[in-house]
């Protein structure tokens, strides 16, 4: 069995990363830490883990070494303690933005000030493992990957020369690429602020970032696309992103060819599905049925007459958009099945 522990435990994609390790085959959860919870029942913070668990949360001072650790940290920490950790473990899974991005001035550009370890942030491979699945076969650090990042880069990429075997050249790339994305509250995690505060938050459509969101910085450099734009919107849900991408593709391109693009893709990633129906409820991908689920669910409708592309993703942004996919890093970094502990399909109706 692989040991692993969680640090920063008693957070919302910290309490989805244990639900998913205690009922992982391969794995045993040594550890979990809360600075604030020290000494109680990690199921009284996460009660969907009652009668699964008896782990008690651990101070974070008081790590034992293991073979995996997993940070769930807020952002900003795990850069200041990074060699700290990479002592107690070989293999490193770093749920937060801190080494997500190659370039110490680009990370400076977006997040306002500078990297505290800028020599650790090539050692880290980027978290998606639609893009960097071959890199993470023995890999010993992997980053994690922002959700919305994670919606856009999906939803963009069968139409876009981003991997291997899947090579595709079929927007225009100069021109603007727009992505509306839409959010649920857990996206901000378990602290809470003024504007998540329950009669601020329920009910709304509240644009809180027309463009210059910091995960633009992940589809920049994972895609290389040097022109393209988040619109970020709360919406009334708790799990879940919708990502739609506005693109052109380039000329002659038709609803064939990225029928061809979009199943390519599906094919070579277990966790990517493909959403385009004629008829029923679910035409197109939605979050709501995702929860709980590491799947992608990527649609997309061309209008040939103009060229207008519209490129749809949907995760659950605690699970393909955070801690599902560091599971499925963590399987491929010590070789097992990726799809190892990610099985659960979703509910219907939920
Ligand atoms: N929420 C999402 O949808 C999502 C998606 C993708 C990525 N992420 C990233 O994942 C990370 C965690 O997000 P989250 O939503 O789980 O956050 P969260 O709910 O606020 O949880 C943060 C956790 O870190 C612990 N912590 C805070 N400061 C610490 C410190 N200095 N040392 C040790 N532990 C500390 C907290 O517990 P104590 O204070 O009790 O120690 C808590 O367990 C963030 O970097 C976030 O950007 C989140």
């Amino acid at each position: 069995m692989t040991r692993v522990s969680i640090v920063g435990g008693s957070g919302y994609t910290g309490g989805e990363l244990l639900r998913l390790l205690i009922a992982h085959p391969e794995v045993e959860v040594v550890q979990v830490t809360s600075r604030s919870r020290l000494g109680e029942f990690v199921y009284q913070t996460h009660p969907n883990l009652r009668k699964r668990t008896t782990l008690k949360f651990s101070s974070p001072e008081q790590l034992e070494p293991v073979d995996v650790l997993f940070l769930a940290l807020p952002h900003g920490q795990a850069q200041t303690k990074i060699e700290h950790y990479a002592a107690l473990a070989p293999n490193i899974v770093d749920l937060s933005a801190d080494f997500r991005l190659r370039d110490a001035a680009v990370y400076q550009k977006w997040y306002g000030s500078p990297h505290a370890a800028p020599e650790w942030m090539n050692k880290f491979v980027y978290g998606l493992p639609e893009l960097h699945r071959a890199e993470m076969a023995g890999a010993n650090y992997i980053s994690g990957v922002g959700c919305n990042a994670t919606a856009s880069n999906l939803a963009l990429l069968p139409l876009v020369n981003a991997v291997g075997d899947n090579r595709a050249d079929l927007i225009e790339t100069a021109s603007p690429i727009i992505i509306e994305i839409k959010v649920g509250s857990s996206e901000g995690g378990a602290e809470g602020n003024p504007g998540s505060h329950h009669p601020e938050r329920s009910s709304v459509i509240r644009t809180f970032s027309p463009f210059g969101h910091r995960h633009t910085a992940e589809v920049m450099q994972e895609l290389g696309l040097p022109n393209v734009s988040l619109t970020m919107t709360s919406v009334d849900i708790v799990r879940g992103v919708l990502a739609t991408a506005h693109a052109t593709v380039k000329p002659g391109v038709t609803t064939k060819d990225l029928w061809k693009a979009y199943r390519a893709v599906a094919n070579e990633n277990p966790f990517i599905r493909i959403v385009k129906e004629q008829r029923g409820i679910y035409r197109v991908p939605e979050p709501k049925i995702l929860a709980g689920s590491n799947y992608a669910d990527l649609g997309f409708e061309l209008d040939e007459s103009n060229g207008h592309v519209v490129a749809m993703c949907a995760i659950d942004n605690l699970m393909k958009g955070a801690s599902g996919s560091a599971v499925q890093c963590m399987n491929l970094m010590l070789g097992l099945d990726e799809t190892t502990g990610l099985e659960f399909m979703g509910l219907h109706p939920i």
